[in-house]
């Protein structure tokens, strides 16, 4: 007799996901959910019986990175009968079109209709073709709660806390894609994070696209201070937050709650009140800046990101110089900068004639300089901390040299060193070296992590993760 909760794994899935931490997230729910159907997770599209691809609607060319791999996966389920099925803000926004325009495409599922996987698939095995992409009210919404066994053995992970935007920023197509804005009971998202930490997780990001308009029965500082609260949960992370929803309170979590990281990452996006009021950001230069002083009186350590557009239609040469004052004035740890892209259902598209389009090379030079000077002061921040003795938690083997360790700072920043530190430890190690991606050094010693509990009989392990094509920043704005 089996004690077994889920079916033998008979099926093999790949997910391919682009784009932000919420599809990351979205991704290992949708997982979860077919670890419950049977089927269990394969390193490689080559031999999966369903390839779904958690698509990015963000920028044009994410858009287009999605199409490209579509018509990889074609060959494969030409050839295996794979079912073939897209989900995220691409099939939100496309619907039953995509269908029409990929002949081959078996199914489309929006992002609130994840749940409805397993139904959609028995649709698609019984030979249907379909688009399932409804809103669900938000009293109707359910958050998909996290298995904590297909976390076991990771040292961080991401806890959704709010989904949608009710922001209006008129270049963003996510109000589009993830629709208004639905919170996420604290009590629920407090006895996610317990079960986390009860399989090893350290370290938790609570993510939503604005988290700082947070009303899930209290305030988003409260609720970091409950996260806070969840014993042997040693570090929380956020992102992202719109500046104009930023409230003293939250600032005064970054001095007042010692498990909340010195890292922000708050979006500007620009230095021009012009640009700013066109983008409809609802706040100056002068009031982001404000904030940021504000921020850096109470923790003088904040480590500060951000995410700039150039090219904005009617950007002018003086509105860029305005970016680059700011980006003097505040001094980022890092930045995130893209050129503008026309998206459908914004309403900067509608604007764009009147206001001007930037010419895409004024738009490419405006990025470069942009970036090469960030580039410059990213490392001047990160050779400050040469020679210093810097507390990392460790994620495991480094990326690039399997000889090394790698881990965080408590800025976020990345170090990869030599030593002997297991994942999930708090290592203190010697910085030797600064490159404007990485810190280098060298462990000096570390506090192994706590045992854990092991998994009871039922549970079933599920070690491989999704894909991640391309997740690029801190930011979950997208
Ligand atoms: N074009 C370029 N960049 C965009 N972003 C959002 N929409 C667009 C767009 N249409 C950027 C913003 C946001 C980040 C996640 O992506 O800077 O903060
Ligand atoms: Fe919302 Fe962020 Fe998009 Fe603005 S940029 S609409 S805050 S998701």
């Amino acid at each position: 007799m089996t004690t077994e909760a889920a079916p033998a794994a008979t099926k093999k899935h790949f997910i391919h996901t682009f784009g932000c931490q919420m599809n990351e997230s979205d991704s290992a729910r949708m997982a979860e959910i077919l670890a419950r159907e049977g089927y269990e997770a394969t390193p490689t599209p080559d031999d999966a019986d369903l390839i779904l691809l958690n698509t990015c609607a963000i920028r044009e060319k994410a858009e287009a990175k999605v199409l490209s791999a579509l018509g990889r996966y074609r060959l494969i389920r030409n050839q295996r009968g794979t079912r073939l099925g897209v989900t995220g803000c691409v099939a939100q926004q496309e619907k039953e079109k995509l269908l029409q325009r990929v002949p081959y495409l078996d199914f489309v599922l929006g992002p609130d209709q994840i749940a409805n996987l397993p139904g959609v698939l028995e649709k698609v095995g019984a030979g249907g073709r379909l688009a399932e992409t409804g809103w669900m009210d938000s009293e109707e919404y359910v958050f998909p709660r996290a298995d904590p066994e297909s976390h076991r053995g990771q040292v961080s992970a991401f806890v959704t806390v709010m989904k949608g935007c009710d922001n209006v920023c008129s270049f963003c197509v996510v109000p589009h894609t993830r629709g208004r804005e639905v919170s996420r009971h604290f009590t629920d998202v407090v006895a996610e994070i317990a079960g986390l930490v009860g399989v090893g997780v350290r370290e938790v990001t609570l993510i939503g696209q604005n988290v700082n308009s947070y009303a899930g029965g209290c305030t988003f500082a409260e609720l970091v201070r409950r996260v806070a609260a969840v014993p042997g949960l040693e570090r929380i992370r956020f992102t992202t937050s719109h500046p104009h929803d930023l409230t003293p309170e939250l600032m005064a979590a970054f001095a007042e709650v010692p498990q909340l990281m010195p890292h922000f990452h708050l979006p500007v996006q620009s230095g021009s009140n012009t640009v700013l009021e066109r983008m409809r950001r609802k706040y100056t230069w002068e009031e982001y800046f404000a904030k940021v002083e504000r921020l850096r009186a109470l923790v003088p350590d904040l480590a500060l990101t951000s995410d700039i557009i150039v090219g904005f239609p009617g950007e002018t040469e003086a509105d860029f110089e305005l970016t680059m004052e700011l980006i003097e004035r505040v001094r980022y740890d890092n930045l995130y900068s893209f050129i503008y892209s026309a998206r459908p259902h914004t309403s900067a598209i509608r604007h764009e004639e009147a206001w001007g389009l930037v010419p895409y090379e004024t738009a490419v030079a405006r990025l470069e300089r942009l970036q090469k000077r960030q580039r410059e002061i990213t490392i001047e921040v990160n050779r400050r901390l040469v020679g210093r003795d810097v507390e990392v938690l460790v994620e495991g083997a480094s990326r690039n040299d399997a000889t090394k360790r790698m881990g965080r700072t408590r800025y976020n920043q990345v170090v990869n060193f030599t030593g002997a530190a297991p994942a999930g430890a708090f290592a203190t190690v010697r910085i030797a070296t600064a490159s404007v991606a990485a810190l280098g050094g060298e462990e000096m010693s570390h506090l192994p992590p706590p045992i854990v509990a092991p998994p009871p009989p039922a549970a079933r392990a599920k070690t491989l993760l999704p894909i991640v094509s391309q997740s690029p920043h801190g930011a979950s704005c997208d």
